[in-house]
């Protein structure tokens, strides 16, 4: 069997697996420890203005991380500059918020051929390559120009929006050209993929052949629809077991007699964390029956910071949770409880298991895997309600949510009073036909069908 080599940005890092935010590196490690092979990316360290030598290996059980430094301009043109201040606003609609520089776009594009660089004296000939999300868009076509042979493959973690959105971005061909180098490039939902076939096809870089293939400048590639998985099992008995555990414990009786709402999001502007925080505001103030009851617990760990964006928000997210439990927190009672930190999955896993409500409401998502976890910890017995944006990946297939649009203020706080009123007959029927959703099509699905239609 040929190996797997997975290159992204960010690494499940061998060393600090207790607390890892992102649902890359969350899906990838659970993905890996099935299939085996090596696993390429950025150490998260800086190098200085030193160039980094070769990158540091590391074998953990079936899975070889090669991990390297980048030198703090690259991080700050490719990381913060171009990835997170340009593709990453954008591919979430808010082309407001994209702040380009061509000195980061030249930055991105250098340090997408330094991995390609590092990667080519590692490559065998019969290896599958998969490269993952938004940073590393170019890495397939500098491998090519570097003559490597093997059968590529890309997968987009987030959004993929429409022409209109996408060409706003000066280098907007570029990126579209680089995608098809690869021979096969997946997305999260057909929304995304026929988007991205929408903006091949507006610009005459591509046309559509026969189902699901298109040709681009000679070459013929595949684009496939993969909604990324968790491992669901897995996740299921590690909440089964957090519950009991003295933590989880220690948490439930701080919510005894009190109904517990959940929500998990890194503190980022596509969380929709303020309009969240009005939501749930409103739903207090709408029914007196949940004051001094209802409690949000919100954990939202610090992410991308060199960012001004989020360091915005970290200030403003603070202030809205500060106010609301101001206006309307009584001595014995805090009505959001902010946790700007991040947790560890097992302690997660048992806070989603006692929790009644999952308010999972981000304005734009490629998936969101706090959503799937969120049912697959619940008791079969007595399940939890989950309220799901409509505009996350996840409610593509969750449809037993009650899915809300996030802008709609009122609507979210109604849909939080309907999750803690809804029967148990109703809950249970909701939560099945996720649940069994989820048990077939868990991570190891997408990871088989993935390098299936790749081989
Ligand atoms: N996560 C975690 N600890 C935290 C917050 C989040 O382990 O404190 C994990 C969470 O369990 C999920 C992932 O980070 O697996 C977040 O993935 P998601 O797709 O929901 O959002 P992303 O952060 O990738 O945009
Ligand atoms: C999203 C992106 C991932 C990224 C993660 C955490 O899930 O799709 O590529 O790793 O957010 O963000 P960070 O910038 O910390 O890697």
């Amino acid at each position: 069997m040929s190996r797997l080599v997975v290159i992204s940005n960010r690494v499940s890092s061998p060393t600090k697996r207790a607390v890892q935010a992102g649902g890359l590196a969350v899906a990838m490690q659970a993905a890996l420890s099935d299939h085996g092979g090596l696993w390429m990316g950025w150490s998260g360290k800086s190098s200085g203005a030193r160039e980094p030598g070769k990158p540091v290996f590391r074998e953990e059980g079936r899975v070889t991380y090669a991990l390297t430094d980048l030198r703090r301009a690259d991080i700050d043109e490719y990381y913060a500059g171009f990835a997170n201040s340009v593709l990453w606003p954008l591919c979430h609609y808010r082309l407001d918020l994209t702040d380009y520089a061509r000195k980061d776009m030249a930055g991105y594009f250098r340090v997408n051929r330094f991995f390609a660089q590092q990667l080519v004296p590692l490559l065998r000939p019969d290896d599958l390559v998969w490269i993952h999300d938004y940073h590393l868009i170019p890495m397939g076509s500098e491998l090519r120009h570097m003559g490597a042979k093997n059968r590529l493959g890309f997968f987009l973690h987030i959004p993929w929006p429409p022409p209109d959105v996408f060409f706003a971005l000066p280098v907007h061909e570029t990126i579209v050209r680089s995608l098809t180098a690869y021979d096969l490039v997946g997305f999260q939902t057909q929304f995304d993929a026929d988007n991205f076939a929408s903006c091949l096809e507006r610009e005459g870089i591509g046309r559509a052949l026969e189902a699901g293939w298109f040709e681009a400048y000679g070459h013929r590639f595949q684009v496939g629809v993969f909604p990324i998985g968790i491992d669901t099992a897995g996740f299921a008995q590690l909440a089964q077991n957090a519950v009991r555990s003295g933590s989880v414990r220690k948490i439930e009786e701080s919510f005894r007699d009190r109904d517990l709402i959940v929500g998990v999001d890194r503190l980022d502007y596509s969380k929709g964390l303020t309009h969240k925080i009005e939501a749930f505001d409103k739903f207090i103030a709408a029914n007196p029956a949940f004051q001094g009851r209802a409690t949000l617990l919100q954990i939202t760990p610090k992410s991308r910071s060199e960012v001004l964006q989020y360091a915005t928000m970290q200030r403003q997210v603070a202030e809205f949770a500060g106010r609301v439990n101001g206006q309307h927190g009584t001595p014995d009672w805090v009505p959001i409880r902010y946790v700007n930190r991040s947790i560890g999955q097992a302690t997660l896993a048992g806070i989603y298991r006692v929790a009644q409500v999952g308010l999972v409401t981000p304005i734009r998502d490629g998936m969101n895997l706090v959503a799937k976890e969120y049912v697959a910890a619940q008791r079969s017995e007595d399940p939890g309600v989950l309220v799901l944006s409509r505009f996350a990946g996840a409610a593509r297939e969750l449809d037993g949510a009650i899915l809300v649009n996030p802008y709609d203020i009122e609507a979210v706080a109604n849909a939080i009073a309907q999750a803690l009123s809804m029967s148990m007959e109703e809950g249970r029927q909701r939560w099945k036909q996720m649940m069994d959703h989820l048990l077939k099509h868990d991570i190891s699905k997408w990871c088989r069908d993935f390098l299936e239609a790749l081989r």
